[in-house]
């Protein structure tokens, strides 16, 4: 079904069409200096389209909360444990409901943590759920910013790894991506790349309009026309808006940003249970544990240059795990996460269930069981989610090389981790690489395309060679490790074994 919304009038008079199939399939990225309009951009797009896709809203500022009174979206507040943010984005993209998720009032590090949490959430929902969603996030520099700023790599890490997710893998899972940011510069340029629709607005620095320059395909000097941009003026480009760079001037939108808002409007005959659908928990939910995360101390350097100094903690270790209780040890604790973790794993259908599901049921048996103190993040989860599925054997998990295997896994993101260590330990103990089948389901898919798409990725990011012996087999070379699998055949049948029984 093509669907164009109106987004104002182009430079030639005439209405500016925005094809929102077309936008679904291939993202869009907003760019302009402070006060271009580029919020009041994402309110016109996000107005016209509301009748016809679902919407989510990452709102750094709760500007976008007034959607809610007009076309019903639901409030999410951000301040919330990274378990309900999970089951409430899981519900969102179950009942199919328009959210936004305001992280107004959270400082830089919890909105980045929130933000990656639920979008990530989203991202995991099960396949029978990939309806599409227009996600659109404003000021995306902050969830995905070039460089490392002044947060922990932990809460970096999440917020980029959903970020990517999101412009890079989103597409298949229904989530289209439409991000804005003041400063193309300081946009990680892998989440920037994966667009290929620009609105550009009013642009001042050099480094920006460079930056601008080079994904349009434009000359720099062509460029130079952004920085005479009018405010609500935008350069559109790309395949659903404008075959060639058009200027459009962008059209009156019918809520308003709370800021200059303050009046509230009666709420229209909205269905009144949609509220009642997202936020009442299954009687399951009430059971996980509610732990408010407190705002982090602004750390003193003194403390910074004792964590650097520090060797670093085993990889895979629960290293965000609270010390235990006095009448429990560490090493009691750490044996009791690690049988809850091997219950999970016991269960056939664990493969295929998304991580996140995985780790709400977790949460659940470690409330039941009472293993004191906090329970580990999501991301500590799935790192032994992954180093587990990868069947590494407690000899070779004791070596350097696999320790060496599992900082190079922090290169590829979270849900990629299992499957790049199930293929990094088929390597490092000389076994035969494992077939599409293995690799789709260490993946939790049923797809082998998928599979062999995924080594294509990990051979771009110079992580592994893939190469064949002369029989055809498949060897997989980790240049990283000094180690290669022995030639396997890609196309062998799943023999329902893990990688390391299969080989053997
Ligand atoms: N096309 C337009 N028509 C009418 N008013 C506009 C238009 N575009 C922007 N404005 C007004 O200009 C002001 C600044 O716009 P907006 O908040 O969208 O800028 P911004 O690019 O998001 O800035 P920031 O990066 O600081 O968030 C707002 O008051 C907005 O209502
Ligand atoms: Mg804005």
């Amino acid at each position: 079904m093509k669907v164009g919304i109106d987004m104002g009038t182009t430079s030639e008079g005439t209405s500016a069409s925005l094809d929102i199939e077309e936008l679904l399939a291939t993202r869009l990225l907003v760019q302009g200096n402070s006060g271009s309009g580029k919020s009041h951009l994402l309110r016109r797009l996000l107005e016209q389209s509301a009748p016809w896709v679902q919407q989510c809203i990452i709102d750094p500022e709760g500007d976008f909360v007034t959607l809610a009174d007009k076309f019903g979206h639901v409030v999410v507040e951000g301040e919330r444990t990274d378990a309900e943010l999970i089951g409430i984005a899981t519900r969102i993209r179950q009942h199919r409901v328009s959210c936004v998720l305001s992280l107004e009032g959270l400082d830089i590090e919890q909105q980045m943590r929130s933000a990656g949490v639920f979008l990530n959430a989203m991202f995991d929902a099960d396949r029978e759920y990939w309806y599409p969603v227009l996600v659109v996030v404003d000021e995306a520099q902050m969830f995905a910013p070039s460089v490392g700023g002044d947060v922990s790599e932990e809460a970096r890490k999440v917020s980029l790894g959903a970020m990517t997710n999101l412009m890079c893998r989103g597409r298949k899972r229904g989530l289209a991506g439409v991000i804005a940011t003041q400063r193309l510069a300081k946009l990680a340029k892998n989440v920037a790349a994966e667009a290929s629709n620009f609105l550009m607005g009013r642009t001042f620095l050099d480094i920006d309009m460079q930056r601008a320059a080079d994904l349009l395909g434009m000359d720099r000097r062509t460029a130079e026309m952004f920085r005479d941009l009018k405010r609500g003026s935008f350069v559109a480009l790309g395949p659903a808006l404008s075959r060639r760079p058009l200027k459009v001037t962008i059209g009156s939108v019918e809520t308003s940003a709370r800021s200059t808002s303050p009046k509230l409007m009666p709420l229209p005959e909205a269905p009144q249970d949609v509220e009642d659908l997202i936020f009442t928990p299954d009687p399951e939910e009430l059971s996980r544990p509610v732990v408010r995360r407190p705002a982090p101390q602004p750390r003193p350097a003194s403390d910074i240059l004792a964590e650097l100094s520090r060797p670093r903690p085993e990889a895979g270790a629960l290293v965000e795990a609270k010390p235990a209780q006095p009448e429990i040890s560490a090493e009691e604790r750490e044996a009791m996460l690690d049988g809850l973790f091997a219950e999970i794993l016991a269960n056939p259908e664990a493969a295929l269930r998304p991580d996140a599901e995985l780790y709400q049921d977790f949460l659940v048996r470690c409330r039941i069981r009472r293993v004191p103190g906090s329970a580990p993040s999501l991301s500590v989860f799935r790192r032994k989610m992954a180093v587990a599925r990868s069947g590494v054997d407690a000899e070779t998990a004791a070596t350097e090389t696999w320790a060496s295997a599992l900082r190079l896994a922090d290169r590829v993101t979270e849900d990629l981790q299992g499957v790049f260590l199930m293929m990094a330990q088929a390597a490092v103990r000389g076994l035969p690489c494992p077939s599409d089948t293995m690799i789709a389901r260490a993946y939790g898919t049923h797809s082998a395309r998928r599979a062999r798409r995924l080594l294509g990725y990990f051979e771009e990011q110079g992580l592994i060679v893939v190469h064949a012996d002369f029989s055809g087999k498949r060897i997989v070379a980790f240049p990283d490790l000094g180690a290669e699998t022995a030639p396997g055949d890609a196309n062998a049948q799943d023999t329902g074994m893990s990688g390391r029984a299969a080989a053997e």
